[in-house]
């Protein structure tokens, strides 16, 4: 995947060729007994403009849900969260969601953070724009194992800013080292964190199986990023998408199932899928608010607060660290 860096802090040292991190990550997972992809790899550029096509979906309730609680619920959340000297925004993606919030919480500075850098850097260029008194400090980086703030982020009034239920798409074991970390990092500060409800499976399964089939090209699409990152020669044909439910985990599934006998190959490695055999590539967990709530709890977060969209498909939390 191409970087220009130059508007960005520091590059993304995560999602690199041949012999990095991603490289050992993507063959232990094919290798697996359970083959999974991590979902990190649904986004190279062509992945984050399907994503954002999925979001105007009309089976995709989660996006139009988050954006109608952070516009009607603006100023309570606003009086919750407090003073904001620095808005870090996780998973930042095209910035249009954290931008909307710059009128009520006015930030000093916008440090967006993203492990698709390309995407990020187009963003931060129109934001510097249109908010030039704005600090922005831009971070292309993989946050999700370990991260930390460059000294150019006070470590005062830091509020994270973790939206569109991004977080779900991390176990809850997961999602608990992640708080824990965020919390170690905004002492007297705060987290708001947009997340996905417990709801019916036939609102569920729709949402990540749509009619136009965006989210399955969004899934196979995986598949080429894959083969440029890995040198692997996956062939999109062979694989179809499916998402399903597993009411027991609270967990909406993606996989590639292979739709015939397939031997994928790459440097120093193959694998043999039967036809019927899947991939899993992503999981997107369900909360209650009940049990979000103690999840914050647990990493060490005080002062919750909820809101939810008229339907209580969906909640914004707000905790104090
Ligand atoms: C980014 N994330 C919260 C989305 C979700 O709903 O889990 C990703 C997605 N997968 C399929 N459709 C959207």
């Amino acid at each position: 995947m191409a970087r220009s860096l130059t508007s960005l802090a520091s590059a993304a040292p995560a999602q690199v060729s041949r012999g990095g991190t991603a490289d050992e990550e993507l063959r232990a997972g094919l290798m697996a007994a359970v083959p999974t992809i991590s979902p990190k790899y649904l986004y190279d550029s062509l992945g984050s403009s399907l994503f954002t096509a999925i979001t105007l979906l009309p089976e995709y309730y989660p996006t139009r849900c988050e954006a109608e609680i952070l516009r009607e619920q603006a100023s309570r959340i606003a009086y919750h969260v407090g003073r904001v000297e620095s808005l870090i925004d996780l998973g930042a993606g095209d910035c249009v969601k954290a931008e909307r919030l710059f009128p009520v919480l006015q930030p000093t500075r916008y440090v967006p953070i993203d492990i698709s850098a390309d995407y990020l850097n187009d963003a931060v260029a129109r934001l510097r724009h249109a908010h030039p008194g704005l600090e922005i400090r831009a971070l292309g980086r993989d946050f999700s194992h370990t991260f930390d703030l460059p000294e150019s982020v006070p470590a005062e009034n830091r509020l994270f800013f973790y939206p569109g239920s991004s977080i779900g798409n991390l176990s809850p074991d997961e999602a608990l080292a992640l708080l824990q970390r965020i919390h170690a990092l905004c002492p007297g500060g705060g987290l708001l964190v947009g997340v996905d409800r417990v709801k019916p499976r036939g609102v569920l399964e729709p949402a990540y199986d749509d009619a136009l089939g965006l989210t399955g090209a969004f899934n196979l699409n995986m598949l080429r990023h894959v083969n440029t990152l890995l040198g692997s020669n996956f062939r999109v044909e062979d694989w179809r998408h499916e998402a399903r439910y597993n009411e027991t985990e609270s967990r909406v599934e993606m996989h590639l199932r292979a739709a015939a006998d397939v031997l994928v190959k790459w440097p120093g490695g193959e694998r043999h899928f039967a036809r019927g055999q899947s991939i899993h590539t992503e999981c997107s967990y369900k909360y209650t608010v009940d049990g979000f709530a103690d999840l914050l709890r647990r990493a060490g977060f005080g002062k919750i607060q909820h809101w939810s969209d008229r339907r209580d498909w969906f909640s914004v939390f707000s905790a104090r660290a």
